[in-house]
């Protein structure tokens, strides 16, 4: 299971329900890495996707609500366990964790990989990721050089979770 974000300096998700940063490069670049897999994300950070469910990748909406009309995702989960149940249902597919804050806090602790794009900035955020540079089992395992796009700097950062929690051992404990 595999965690996407994008961050700044100070580990910052978003604010007001939205994101902090944009740029045509991180939209490409999530989109490359998931394209045709499984996203699961929180049912705020669904409903701020200004076109709903993301084409081309199955849509899992952790939610302790209900869906309906035109943007309804391939799944509604209510529980953590019911999120697990669609994953599986896909085994031949990558798991991304997609956000937001509350959804990474959640699943953290069993990603082994997380793909993060770094802006070199700071704004008022209300929403962060844990940051991965203060956990033992987490590490940088590269960067890339850095870009440049409406006068937003950022890179593209790989960590790795040396010692993930098993799935297994965690049904029916959250
Ligand atoms: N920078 C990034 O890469 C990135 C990525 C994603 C999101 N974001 C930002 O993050 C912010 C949203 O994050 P957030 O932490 O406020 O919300 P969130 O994690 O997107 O969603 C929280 C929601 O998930 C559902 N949920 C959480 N735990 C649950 C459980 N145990 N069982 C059932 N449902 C559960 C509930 O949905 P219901 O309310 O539907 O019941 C809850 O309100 C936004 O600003 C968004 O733009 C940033």
């Amino acid at each position: 299971m595999r965690l996407i974000a994008s961050v700044d300096e100070s580990w910052a998700l978003g604010q007001g329900g939205g994101l902090l940063y944009h740029t045509q490069a991180d939209v490409r670049h999530l989109r490359e890495l998931t394209m045709g897999h499984v996203l699961l994300m929180g049912g705020k950070t669904f409903r701020s996707l200004p076109n709903g469910a993301l084409p081309g990748r199955v849509n899992i909406v952790l939610s302790r609500g209900e869906y309906h009309a035109v943007a309804t995702p391939a799944h509604v989960a209510h529980t953590v366990d019911e999120a697990l149940s669609a994953l599986e249902q896909y085994p031949d597919k990558e798991h991304f964790i997609f956000g937001g804050g509350e959804i990474y806090r959640l699943l953290l602790p069993y990603c082994n990989h997380a793909d993060i794009t770094r802006y070199a900035h700071t704004r008022r955020a209300d929403t962060f990721l844990p940051r991965l540079d203060g956990l033992p089992n987490w590490a940088k395992m590269s960067q890339s050089l850095w870009h440049e796009e409406d006068s937003l700097r950022f890179c593209f950062e790989v960590w790795e979770n040396a010692n993930p929690l098993r799935i297994a051992g965690k049904r029916g404990i959250i």
